[in-house]
């Protein structure tokens, strides 16, 4: 039983916590954050203690992990402050605000033996990791274009924009690493960026963006984000090789389908944000997580991985602000 601290009581906090405590090797032990009253009430929840500072999760001596949930600015110092106190990490993603940042985590973190991964779930989901091996095993062929459609149902409030590096760093980042998993490292980038949100007009960001990004072999990937989306959370992929096109679709509660004089095939939902979509990726995530803890094993995806998906970010940031392709 690996005993677990969460650094961080917010949105995605709260979907860590769940996927520890109904995990059976997992047991949740204490929640930080420095509002209060957010720590107090998601340690309620699961029993667990709850403190307002984070060096109290990296000190507790009960505490075997950490997962860290806190704003992107933190993670880099809460990184290297987990392995210094010997604790492995999952991190959310992005490791940091900027590559500069990583590169000097990357040297801080040198002969401390750090066991960190980065919290790239849709690895894990299990379509997209049916997908992956259809791509390994050969029945794809040679992939050619992979294309990625991922969409929120609704914008973050404008408060967290501000801190979250914007559009590419903190939405697009899933897409470019699952754009990697499939084609691995990319040599060029090109992004459009659209500003079409009234809500998010004074953003300074953009709240929609189309990138495409291309492999030494000129394979493709082509993503489609948007901040919001009427019909809810849509997550598409399709791969298509040679020798064959897979496709993961929209996942809805049931598969029944209405039909009635004003409607036919009507559906449930898509399901309901990150939280649901990717229920069972973060459980697979944390497993591996475990795994590779129990094992002795450096987990995967990555701070590598992150400070790839990264430096995609930074690309597909600039070639929107200044209209050019940029080689990597
Ligand atoms: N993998 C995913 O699907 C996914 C989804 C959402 C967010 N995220 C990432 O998770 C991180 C948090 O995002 P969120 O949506 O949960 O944000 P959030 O704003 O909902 O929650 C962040 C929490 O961290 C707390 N906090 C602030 N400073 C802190 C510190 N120094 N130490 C500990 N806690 C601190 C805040 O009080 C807040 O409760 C971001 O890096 C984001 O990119 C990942």
């Amino acid at each position: 039983m690996i005993k677990i601290g969460i650094i961080g009581a917010g949105r995605i906090a709260q979907v860590h916590a769940r996927s520890v405590s109904a995990h059976p090797d997992a047991t949740l032990v204490v929640i930080s954050d420095p509002i209060e009253q957010a720590a107090a009430s998601l340690a309620a929840r699961y029993g667990a203690r709850f403190t307002v500072s984070a060096d109290d999760v990296l000190s507790d001596p009960e505490v075997d992990a950490v997962i860290i949930c806190s704003p992107t600015p933190f993670h880099p110092e809460q990184i290297l402050a987990a392995v210094k106190a010997g604790k492995p990490v999952l991190c959310e993603k992005p490791v940091a605000m900027d590559i500069e940042t990583v590169d000097q985590l990357e040297k801080d973190l040198e002969g401390l033996n750090p066991v960190v991964m980065i919290g790239f779930n849709r690895r894990f989901d299990p379509s997209f990791q049916k997908i992956h091996e259809l791509a390994a095993n050969g029945t794809v062929g040679k992939v050619e274009q992979v294309t990625i459609i991922s969409r929120d149902p609704a914008a973050p409030p404008v408060e967290y924009i501000a801190s979250s590096g914007g559009i590419f760093k903190d939405m697009t980042i899933h897409d470019f690493d699952t754009a990697r998993y499939f084609l691995g490292d990319v040599v060029s980038v090109v992004a459009i960026g659209q500003n079409l949100d009234p809500a998010l007009k004074d953003s300074g960001d953009f709240d929609g963006a189309i990138v495409t990004l291309a492999n030494a072999e000129g394979a493709t990937a082509t993503i489609t984000n948007s901040r919001h989306c009427a019909s809810g959370y849509d997550q598409r992929l399709e791969v298509f090789g040679d020798r064959a096109t897979v496709n993961a679709d929209n996942v809805r509660p049931t598969t029944v389908r209405v039909s009635t004089s004003d409607l036919t095939d009507a559906q449930d939902p898509y399901l309901d944000f990150f939280l649901a979509r990717y229920e069972q990726a973060y459980t697979n995530e944390l497993s591996e997580f475990l795994s590779a803890i129990a094992e002795g094993r450096e987990p995967s995806p990555t701070i590598e991985d992150g400070r790839k998906a990264l430096i995609i970010a930074e690309a597909a940031e600039k070639s929107a602000r200044t209209g050019t392709i940029i080689t990597l």
